[in-house]
């Protein structure tokens, strides 16, 4: 296995090992890895039924004690009802300040899970077992935990750094191509944030991610663990570059929250988010038109399913007004000024953001 590690001050610095076929060796980590022994998985139904029982084995050799709580799959279950299920199950059970939360399937597992985590008993300790790309490359590292309201995203939460994330690559066999996707949406921005070469290594490798080829996808998140554990070490509690990962999520987040959480899945809401704030930062002049078509030819490669027919440019401006990235009422963008740069602009003509939104709405460029 290859490992890495975020490195945060006090004892809340936690590795990142990522390997191919190794979830049957979690238990006997855990025993070496963490002071506690009594665990509770939290998992979704579609991860349990590829994956029921995986883990038995080992903790039984470990000698360690799991109790399991499947919840529903999908972003609706990152609420605040599943969230009081959770506390409710973890009271039933004599969960103590001793025990320990696996969150083992995507980010809204991870969200919910470590969310619930983070506040049960004001915080016991969580390991994260991310089973998507995008909670392998993004989700599962930086300890954002945290559930929806019905009018805003992710509103509820808290920071609450894991103790451990257990990254098994072979798990992405079985994840579907749509949601193969939503996670090469923040592979890629991982690109253009950050690192010019990685943006050209997703250019090269575009066929290759998109047909899961496993000596690939295996560098895309190392890559992306890296440059994400990186920023994090760097800003923990997002004061100043950590922003730079809500590229894209601005006008993201209110398309999700608009197509209802199910018609347009987080990563494809990153990406037409992408593709609209790119298209922003050049008509701000930020961005050259050279840039801006390099990056507009990579997204438009990949073929998005989301559902987008319906939502209005108009609903898209009023539902970015609750996003967390209001300060002081006023609206903030990360926009690239070229690939691999990244600049914070604070309420920018609405009018363009308008144009931006509409662009992307309107150009039918959306495999439906
Ligand atoms: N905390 C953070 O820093 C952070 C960062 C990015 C995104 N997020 C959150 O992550 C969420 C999106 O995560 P997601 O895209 O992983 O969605 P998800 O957790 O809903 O997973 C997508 C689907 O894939 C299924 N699945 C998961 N692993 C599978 C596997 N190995 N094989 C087959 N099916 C599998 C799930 O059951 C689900 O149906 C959003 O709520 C977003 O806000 C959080």
């Amino acid at each position: 296995m290859q490992s890495l590690k975020v490195n945060l001050p006090g004892n809340r610095s936690y590795p990142i090992y990522v390997g191919t076929g190794c979830l049957d060796k979690l238990g006997e980590m855990l025993r070496l890895y963490m002071k506690t022994s009594k665990f509770i998985l939290i998992t979704d139904e579609q991860v349990a039924s590829h994956y029921s029982g995986v883990f038995l084995p080992s903790f039984e050799k470990a000698k360690l004690h799991l109790d399991t709580i499947v919840v529903p799959a999908g972003e609706q279950t990152k609420n605040i009802e599943t969230y009081h299920d959770l506390m409710t199950r973890f009271l039933e059970l004599g969960a103590a300040r001793d025990w320990a939360v696996i969150a083992f399937g995507g980010g809204v597992v991870g969200d919910l899970a470590g969310f619930a985590a983070a506040t049960y008993m004001r915080g016991i300790p969580f390991v994260q077992v991310p089973t998507t790309l995008l909670a392998q490359v993004d989700a599962s590292v930086g300890g954002k935990t945290g559930i929806n309201h019905p009018r805003a995203k992710n509103i509820i939460g808290a920071f609450h750094q894991p103790a451990l994330v257990w990254i098994d690559l072979a798990v992405l066999r079985t994840l579907g191509q749509r949601d193969l996707i939503s996670g090469l949406a923040e592979v890629i921005k991982y690109g253009i944030i950050h690192d010019r070469d990685f943006f050209a290594f997703c250019e090269k490798n575009r066929t290759l991610l998109l047909e899961k080829d496993e000596h690939v996808l295996s560098d895309a998140v190392l890559r992306s663990c890296a440059i994400k554990a990186d920023i994090v070490a760097r800003d923990e509690r997002e004061h100043s570059v950590r922003a730079f990962l809500n590229f894209g999520h601005t006008i993201g987040h209110a398309l999700e929250n608009l197509g209802g959480y199910e018609r347009i899945r987080h990563g494809e809401a990153v990406f037409l988010g992408m593709l609209a704030e790119a298209r922003l930062s050049t008509q701000l002049g930020l961005l050259s038109q050279t840039e801006y078509q390099r990056i507009e030819r990579l997204l438009r490669q990949i073929p998005l399913q989301a559902v987008i027919e319906g939502i209005e440019p108009d609903r898209v401006m009023e539902v970015m007004r609750h996003d967390k990235k209001v300060q002081a009422g006023r609206l903030r963008y990360v926009l690239p000024i070229s690939i691999g740069e990244m600049h914070i602009i604070e309420e920018p003509d609405p009018g363009l953001v308008r144009e931006a939104v509409l662009h992307v709405l309107n150009d039918g460029w959306v495999c439906r």
